[in-house]
């Protein structure tokens, strides 16, 4: 059994999340997760908030809180979303954290030794009706390739291009808009990318062919318009210190890393934060450090991050010439819109993570969203086909099939799973199906293919339907009374076959299906192809009780106070 290093994209601190962001990291990474530990793999799934930066520092302002409780404050509420979305992290950190300091700290002295840090004066946008220096995405102007006009500092979202302030045409400060700017000299530190340009690419071809297509054709663009030395530190009160030790007049001045620096150094950072917390983690180097091929590192983000894993987190590992655990597999996603438009944080468009929750239970998300993940393109979500979806495929063909399977044999044969009858051509076709099912949704989740997954769950579901409908028990019970009692017990025993092989997308439901079943010893993690095929892990005379309903229909009038709550088009 391999071990299985997982990362989601450390989602940034200043705000809850969009369901956007949700479906292209942390969902997907979750539903991995949960898979891999149900077929027996030793799974560390990490991820934390992202800290640093100005926009953290902004945000802080605007709430008049000091920015260490802003972030204090704005992680417990983050966290408090992921639980309600059932995101089973093994560990939850702050890119904030003592550890990361000290590994961020550690990284930067390591690359200066090997020759990959060079300080340099620079000039930098200072504004002057803001009375301080303009990070990088606080400059705002056109962007010089594809010609979008709000295109950051850093990057332009439109071409994914990574950018200078400088480059920007008709620049402007973010914050106050002001057009008035000004380039001062002030003193930062390279890392010196160029000269790591030739790994990287030998790194990355090693790699690419294994990757999504996404994320390789990214980092081959990347790799192409040329690796460029980068500022890593900023003018400002929140970051990780320069370390004094070697850098004494920067960190004098007061002289912080900049955010992309330290956050992807945060998926080592919470990996030991993990084991500060408990000393049972103390082998947490084991994953990262001289990690052996056993370890397979997986890292799920939406496209704009794929340039910052691909290329350069990887050339700063790199240059460290430690043996850090470099990435095996990026799963890159692309966007997932909103009635066809951007999902805007800054405008309010779209589902926040926590309205999400406040409206239906996490599966009913869980499920949509990764049915619908933008992985081969981008995906739109409306009103429309999320309640069309809910009521078909969870209310109809997996709720309403476990109600009436449970609630018809109650009705009929009592409390118990009930006994007689014996399997013929029906259930030999069933089990064939079901297995042949099961291999095949092993194979998308293997493949990280989570579309075709969640396709093949509702084919498995489905399946139930065919059959029940086949056998149609309430009429056969007119006339073989033994023949009803064998179709229901399959029929339950797909329930429970259902409870274990939904769990990654569906928990919640899942454990509700699974303890409709008093089974004595009901240890099962997955299901073999000779379980599927026989269906009866479950045997005649389980006690059995008959859950509410797993999934409520939405009504027209649900969709349509959706749409008014939300706005049911594009911008
Ligand atoms: N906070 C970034 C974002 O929201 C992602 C950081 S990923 C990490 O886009 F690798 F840097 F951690
Ligand atoms: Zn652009």
């Amino acid at each position: 059994m391999a071990r299985h290093l997982i990362t989601s994209a450390l989602p940034y601190i200043n705000g809850i999340k969009h369901l956007g962001n949700m479906v292209g990291s942390m969902l997907p990474a979750d539903v991995y997760s949960r898979y891999l530990r149900q077929r027996g793999h030793d799974v560390l799934y990490i991820c934390a908030t992202d800290e640093h930066g100005t926009p953290a520092e902004l945000a802080a302002k605007e709430q008049g809180l000091p920015v260490a409780e802003f972030c204090a404050q704005a992680h417990d509420a983050q966290k408090a979303v992921y639980d309600g979305f059932a995101l089973a992290f093994d560990y939850f950190g702050r890119s904030s954290s003592a550890e990361n300091r000290e590994i961020t700290q550690h990284f930067a002295r390591k690359l200066n030794e090997n020759g990959f840090i060079e300080e340099r004066a620079i000039r930098q946008v200072y504004s002057p009706a803001d009375g301080r220096f303009l990070p990088d995405r606080y400059v705002e102007g056109t962007c010089p390739h594809c010609g979008y006009d709000k295109a950051r500092g850093d990057q332009c979202e439109n071409c994914t291009r990574v950018l200078d302030p400088t480059d920007l045409i008709n620049p402007r400060s973010a914050i106050s808009g002001s057009t008035d700017l000004e380039v001062r000299e002030t003193k930062h530190l390279f890392l010196l990318q160029s000269k790591l340009q030739h790994e990287v690419e030998q790194w990355v071809a090693r790699h690419e062919a294994d990757w999504p297509q996404l994320a390789s054709s990214i980092a081959r663009k990347w790799l192409n318009e040329g690796l460029h030395d980068r500022a890593i530190t900023r003018d400002l009160d929140w970051g990780v210190p320069v370390p004094a030790d070697t850098w004494p007049e920067l960190a004098a001045e007061g002289k912080v890393f900049y955010v992309w620096f330290d956050a992807p150094i945060e998926y080592i950072g919470a990996t030991k934060e993990w084991a500060d917390q408990d000393p049972e983690n103390r082998d947490w180097k084991s994953w990262w450090y001289e990690a052996d091929d056993t370890v397979r590192y997986t890292e799920f983000m939406a496209k704009d991050n794929v340039p910052f894993h691909t290329v350069m987190f990887p050339a700063t590992e790199l240059g460290v010439r430690e043996p850090w655990k470099k990435v095996d597999y990026v799963k890159a996603f692309n966007w997932l819109t909103y009635y066809g438009g951007k999902f805007s944080t800054s405008q309010k468009r779209g589902v926040f993570t926590d309205q999400a929750l406040d409206i239906l239970p996490a599966d009913y998300w869980r499920y949509f969203l990764i049915a619908n993940a933008p992985e081969s393109d981008d995906s739109s979500f409306t009103w429309e086909h999320f309640t069309a979806t809910v009521n078909k495929d969870l209310a109809d063909t997996l709720g309403n099939f476990v109600n009436r399977v449970l609630s018809f044999s109650r009705k009929r044969f009592g409390e118990e799973v009930p006994a007689g009858g014996e399997p013929g051509e029906a259930e030999r076709k069933l089990g064939e199906e079901i297995a042949r099912l099961l291999a095949e949704y092993e194979e998308h989740m293997e493949a990280l293919q989570f579309r075709k997954a969640a396709a093949t769950l509702r084919a498995l579901w489905s399946a139930g339907n065919s059959y029940l409908e086949e056998k149609a028990p309430w009429l056969e019970i007119k006339t073989d009374k033994e023949g009803a009692a064998l179709t229901l017990r399959t029929a339950m025993n797909l329930i429970h076959l259902y409870a274990v092989v939904s769990e990654p997308f569906i928990p919640a439901t899942a454990k509700t299906m699974r303890e409709a079943f008093s089974l004595p010893d009901d240890t099962a993690v997955w299901v073999t192809q000779d379980e599927a095929k026989a269906l009866t892990a479950v045997p005649a005379g389980t006690p059995f009780t008959v859950p509410p309903v797993l999934f409520a229909k939405l009504t027209d009038e649900d969709l349509a106070t959706y749409k008014d709550r939300f706005g049911g088009e594009s911008a």
